[in-house]
Order: structure tokens, then C-alpha cells, then sequence
């Protein structure tokens, strides 16, 4: 099955945020690559397929503002109701982060990935997912990545996943990404079962 907006909708509308398979009550791992990017205050940040994270707000704290991109509309719609900010801080993206972006949205200091970039199994698609990252990212900026590791599950949310080494995502990016640092990390998800991630962070530098 390929990941639709009809499929989406139906989980985020369908259960508490804290039972999904990828809850987290802390982005900690993220923050530990995001630590490394200097002064988060006013920087924008390009969250593909943000779903309801808790990244959000933690990333409002930090004085970012946010473009929201997810292909469901309950999501985006879960994350308004609860958030309390002044909206010039917020672009709101609904559509497929795999078919092209509107000029509309500015572009961007940091894209942070979380669980998304692997429901992509088509070429094409994976394709058209990093032509945004490159035409959206500037000079000089930084894109996280924490995608299910070779080892990971083959499915997630009902979809087959295609799982990253480090090195199939520094092959994918541009000669303009320069990889920092990479870890492996072990979620363990709200039922208890592991989930291997590969975790890593790119410099733009041309
Ligand atoms: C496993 S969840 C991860 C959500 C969030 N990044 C997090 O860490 O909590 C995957 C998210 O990607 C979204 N998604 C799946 N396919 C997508 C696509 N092609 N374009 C944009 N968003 C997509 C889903 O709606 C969902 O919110």
C-alpha cells in the first residue's frame, strides 16, 4: 500500500497521540543533532511530515520559525487546535512532500525528518522528496535525518518502509551536503517493540 492522505487521516483521527507506533514525549534524540546547529532563534525549520510531534513546540520555545508540512490534513489540524502562537511564525504545507513546493514557501535553515522520508518506496518519489530538500535548503544549512535503520522493521503504520544506512543517505543528497555526525538509536515504541533508527546530520556548504 502506498502512503496516502485518505491512510493518514484515518490513524491520526483514529487514536491518542501518546498510542502511535513513533510517540515521543521528548524530541531528545533530535535535540542532540539539533544542539550542534548554532542559535535556533529565528531560523526557519522545514518539518517534512511533522505529525503531531512534540518537536514542534520545542522548536517554538527555541524562538524557530516553522514551515509544517504533512500529507494529512488531521494532523495539521491536531497540531492547530493545541498550539497557541502567533501564526507569521508558522507556514502550513498539507500535501505530499514527494511532488514539488510552491515557491510560496521561503526557503529554509534546517529540514528535520523523523520517520517520514522512509514511507517513500518509489523511486520517483524518493526522487521528488530530496529535489525539495535541495531546492528548500540555503547555503550554509543543516538537514537531520532519523529514518529506520537497515536492521529496523520492514512496515510501519500498515506501509512497507524503505530502511537507510548513513551512507545510502549521504548518496542521495547533493556533493553539497557535507555529513557531521551520524548514531544509531533504538526507540522503543509504545508497546514496548524496538525500533532501530539511524540518526544523522548534513551541513549545506555550497
Ligand atoms: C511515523 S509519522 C512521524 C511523524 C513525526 N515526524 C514524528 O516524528 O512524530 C509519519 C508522518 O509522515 C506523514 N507522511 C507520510 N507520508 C507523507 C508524504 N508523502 N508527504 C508528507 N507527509 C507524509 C504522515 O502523515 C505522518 O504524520
Amino acid at each position: 500500500m502506498k502512503s496516502s492522505s485518505k491512510h493518514w487521516n484515518l490513524i491520526f483521527s483514529g487514536a491518542e497521540d501518546s498510542k502511535l507506533g513513533w510517540y515521543e514525549k521528548d524530541a531528545e534524540k533530535t535535540f542532540e543533532l539539533l544542539n550542534q546547529v548554532p542559535n535556533l532563534k529565528d531560523l526557519t525549520v522545514f518539518l517534512p511530515g511533522a505529525g503531531t510531534s512534540i518537536l514542534i513546540e520545542q522548536l517554538i520555545a527555541k524562538g524557530a520559525k516553522l514551515v509544517l508540512n504533512d500529507i494529512s490534513i488531521e494532523a495539521l489540524n491536531k497540531v492547530k487546535g493545541r498550539l497557541q502562537v502567533d501564526s507569521d511564525k508558522i507556514y502550513w504545507l498539507c500535501q505530499d512532500i514527494s511532488k514539488p513546493i510552491t515557491d510560496a514557501i521561503p526557503n529554509v535553515d534546517i529540514w528535520i525528518d523523523r520517520a517520514v522520508l522512509h514511507f517513500l518506496t518509489r523511486e520517483e518519489d524518493i526522487k521528488g522528496y530530496f529535489n525539495n530538500l535541495e531546492s528548500k535548503l540555503k547555503v550554509g544549512s543543516y538537514a537531520i535525518f532519523a529514518e529506520f535503520s537497515k536492521t529496523g522493521a520492514p512496515k510501519c503504520a500498515g506501509l512497507t518502509v524503505h530502511r537507510y544506512s548513513i551512507e545510502e543517505l549521504s548518496e542521495r543528497l547533493s556533493s553539497s551536503f557535507k555529513l557531521i555526525t551520524s548514531f544509531n538509536h533504538t526507540y522503543i515504541n509504545p508497546n514496548g517493540d524496538p525500533r532501530p533508527y539511524i540518526y544523522g546530520l548534513y551541513k549545506r556548504t555550497t
